[in-house]
């Protein structure tokens, strides 16, 4: 089974839960692998303050973890990814193989309001990786206030479970850290152990999942890829439209190469992140009206990128740009 920590907002409690999971999983006589995917690597900087070895951890931050995991992962029933804030490539790679994601979140609006990215981030993965499921989890609040159940209130709007444990502010999560140690070795019988332990019931990490986890991951790749390619049964279009278009802000030109019902092919020679929203406009070969389109970029390289469009929006696209009615 694989469980990953996720959140682009940083300070969450994700490498905090991810040691203490990791740690309670091993403490079961499981054999557990931590993968610290975020380029910082503090699970490293903990594990190396006096050689914890209750489980394996390594560094692995790359946005190629859906096809390394193969590799990685064999010789393991148990694996607890810690993800990194804001990369959206690595996020993205962390999901399509994991089996549960749970999303700390802060009982504060900020907070709140930052996790729809990742929401929307596991809905999109869950698009190749149907078995994965999402949780999330009211972390570092102040013991004594009632935020958590204001936060569970507004979180009741969005499509996702919320596990009934919460985890507080304790001091006794961050002395266990700095001592390279899980709260559960530190202060056994503390509240923080407690609700390690509440969480990881709570969860019941199913080893059911994994006899077949790696023969699912390899499904989800192929299923990816072939999402990427976006089809070739729907026949290529119309070829070099001059396209506009626009990323994370920042506005670039190129050309349209390969137009599908799906997806297009763009040449250009920057490069971008898998994962990150596009939107294009372009005058239609037909009637030399301006079409906007909105998609995802889907490959990157040196020719240029894949993208494919929005599910809503590609009969227009097709409507749009053919020559055909
Ligand atoms: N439940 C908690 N109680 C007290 N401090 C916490 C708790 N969870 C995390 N922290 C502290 O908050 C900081 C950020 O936590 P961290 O686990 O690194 O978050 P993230 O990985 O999401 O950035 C760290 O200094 C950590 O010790
Ligand atoms: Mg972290």
């Amino acid at each position: 089974m694989i469980i990953s920590l996720v959140n682009h907002k940083g300070g969450v409690g994700k490498t905090t839960l991810a040691i203490n999971i990791a740690f309670y999983i091993a403490s079961k006589d499981q054999k557990v692998l931590l993968i610290d995917a975020d380029p910082q690597g503090s699970v490293l900087q903990w594990q190396a303050i006096c050689d914890n070895n209750t489980f394996d951890v390594i560094h692995h931050p790359k946005d190629t973890l859906h096809a390394d995991i193969i590799e990685l992962a064999k010789d393991y029933k148990y694996i607890v990814i810690d993800a990194p804030p804001s990369n959206l490539g690595i996020n993205l790679s962390i999901l399509l193989t994991t089996n549960l994601a749970i999303l700390p979140i802060e009982p504060s609006p900020l907070s709140m309001w930052a996790s729809k990215k990742t929401v929307a981030l596991i809905k999109n993965a869950r698009r190749h990786n149907s078995r994965l499921a999402g949780h999330f989890l009211i972390s570092r609040r102040v013991v004594g206030t009632a935020l958590g159940r204001d936060v569970r209130e507004a979180l009741d709007s969005i499509d996702m479970a919320v596990a009934k444990t919460e985890i507080c502010q304790r001091t006794d999560f961050v002395r266990s850290l700095k001592q390279g140690l899980s709260v559960l070795q530190y202060a056994p019988s503390s509240e923080a152990a407690k609700e390690i332990s509440r969480l990881c019931d709570e969860i019941k990490f199913d080893a059911s999942y994994s006899p077949k986890f790696l023969t699912d991951i390899k499904r989800n790749i192929h299923d990816y890829k072939v999402g990427v390619i976006e089809k070739r049964q729907h026949p290529r279009r119309v070829p070099s439209v001059a396209v506009d278009f626009a990323v994370q802000g920042r506005a670039y030109r190129g050309f349209i190469h390969n137009i599908s019902v799906g997806g297009a092919f763009i040449e250009t020679s920057e490069s971008f992140v898998v994962g990150t929203k596009i939107t294009m406009t372009f005058v239609s070969s037909k009637d030399q009206k301006p079409i906007k389109i909105t998609g995802e970029i889907v490959r990157s390289g040196p020719q240029g990128i894949g993208v494919r469009f929005k599910v809503a929006q590609r009969d227009t696209m097709i409507k749009a740009v053919t020559h055909e009615s």
